[in-house]
């Protein structure tokens, strides 16, 4: 075995030129070349999210009697995020550590709920329609509840009436995106806020990505701006995360209730074991108060006007590269984004070979599988940073696309022999076949190939099953150290 921790400790000096090396690995976010993962709106606000971070890194906010700071600012925060949703008076919330976070408490307090309303309920069901997001599938294998999905419409909206008719005794909850990730649509929070209403059922607005941008758009007096929030009779929850669109530090985003006694079901207390005193808002007990203080300081920073100001700007450079994609023949917006973030597909190429081409031009968008309603795509997060950045990705974007249908049939023809292979493989799953399709995909050692476009199509036409535990044995690799990546 290798021994990694040192025998003795490095030097400060040595310890952040190592860093500074280990950094140099990673995509080069600061340009702005990427439509996923990091949020940008300049360096001031990014300073002021990590100064602030710093500040109360140490800080423990598992008790707040210890540090009332951090309970002062995450209540001020959370008031903040009831205004921009609408909350009214008795709207309550949690900062928890991100959207997946929220999601998983929102499923665990309605299962709670039920729970307590009906202690011999055995039996858990969450309606979710088919564009939602992951979290709550999670959500539902962590917490034993069943996920329903139902259906789309035409729209890419979920379908509102087979919402209705998958309720029964079991329900829990009703989920419904503003906007999904899929496709930055918003699903009709109006019509379902009332199916929710008449059957006496918890209603939770998954607006995680969209929440702060539909919020400000409405406070900007911008037109068409769907209803999603607490003003919707029947919500009872919203998660909104900040540190996505509200350009915070990651680790933040907020867990709201119609009132506290939604909220209390979130809650988890133990007196069973024989420490100190434990009652926890969230999954997670200690960690860090960097991210509240982050976020207390961000928003304070930039205000209303702040927040309106770029969220404006944003949905302006959104439309920009809608209208721009569009026009290139052959590449096709889906459906109609309402907040900044869409995907599209080729009629013409393929969407994987595209995702290669731009890679090579070190633009980084998002590739997302073919699906029920849309085929293989690519999907854009836009924020602040791109606004200078649109003429030249259209450009590359044209000719990266130019270039993938000139190549597209001789890569064809020599992928299909790989594919049928991989299918047989998958047909017969034994450990040795699943270790050649690994190896087939290009999953060994933890290796990250070049290429990703024969991955995704490989991916596309395997069952869902296949996929999920090749990903899972990729990453049980990948996390270990080796020295050959
Ligand atoms: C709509 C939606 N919900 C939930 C999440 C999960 O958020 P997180 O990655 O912060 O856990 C995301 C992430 O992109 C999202 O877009």
């Amino acid at each position: 075995m290798t021994h990694i921790l040192p025998e003795k400790g490095i030097s400060k000096q040595e310890i952040f030129a190592q860093l500074k090396q280990k950094q140099q690995q990673d995509f080069d976010w600061r340009t702005g070349r990427i439509f996923c993962s990091v949020y940008l709106a300049g360096k001031e606000i990014e300073e002021i999210a990590k100064e602030a971070y710093s500040m109360f890194l140490t800080e423990n906010p598992v008790d707040p009697t210890l540090f009332p700071s951090l309970r002062d600012m995450e209540t001020e925060v959370v008031a903040m995020c009831s205004e921009v949703l609408q909350g009214g008076e008795n709207a309550v919330g949690t900062l928890t550590t991100g959207g997946t976070e929220s999601i998983l408490l929102a499923v665990k307090t309605a299962k709670n709920r039920a729970k307590a309303l009906n202690p011999t309920q055995t039996e858990f069901e969450l309606i979710i329609p088919y564009s939602i997001h992951s979290a709550f599938f999670k959500a539902c294998d962590y917490f034993e509840v069943t996920p329903i999905v139902i259906p789309l419409r035409p729209d890419f909206k979920a379908d509102a009436k087979a919402a209705e008719n998958a309720i029964s005794k079991n329900t829990i909850l009703i989920a419904a995106s503003a906007p999904s990730y899929v496709f930055g649509i918003v699903d009709p929070i109006k019509e379902i806020g009332v199916i929710a209403l008449n059957n006496n059922l918890l209603f939770h607005i998954d607006a995680c990505i969209g929440g702060v941008v539909l919020g400000f758009n409405r406070l900007a007096g911008l037109e068409n701006v769907p209803e999603f929030d607490f003003s919707v009779p029947g919500v009872t929850s919203i998660s909104m995360d900040l540190h996505k669109y509200g350009y915070t530090a990651k680790g933040c985003s907020v867990l709201m209730h119609k009132d506290k006694t939604y909220r209390k079901h979130q809650y988890y207390a133990c007196s069973e074991w024989t420490g100190y005193t434990l009652v926890n808002p969230t999954i997670l007990s200690t960690k860090t108060g960097g991210p509240i203080a982050a976020a207390w300081a961000v928003m304070n920073f930039l205000g209303k006007e702040g927040y309106c100001d770029i969220s404006r700007k944003t949905m302006n450079t959104t439309h920009r590269f809608i209208e721009g994609i569009n026009a290139i023949d052959g590449l096709q917006v889906v459906g109609n984004p309402e907040v900044s973030l869409f995907s599209f597909t080729t009629t013409k190429g393929n969407p994987y070979d595209l995702f290669d081409e731009l890679n090579e031009k070190r633009w980084f968008v998002q590739f997302q599988l073919s699906n029920e309603y849309c085929p293989a795509n690519l999907h854009l997060t836009v924020s602040k940073i791109h606004e200078t950045l649109v003429d030249e990705f259209l450009i590359d974007l044209k000719a990266c696309h130019e270039k993938v249908q000139k190549k597209g049939l001789v890569k064809k023809a020599t992928e299909k022999v790989t594919i049928e292979t991989v299918k047989k493989l998958a047909q017969n799953l034994s450990s040795e076949n699943f270790e050649k399709l690994g190896k087939m995909l290009g999953f060994s050692n933890g290796a990250v190939p070049d290429k990703l476009a024969l991955i995704n199509r490989i991916m596309d036409v395997l069952p869902p099953d296949t996929v999920r535990n090749t990903l899972i044995d990729y990453m049980n690799d990948f996390y270990t150290v080796n020295e050959k990546r």
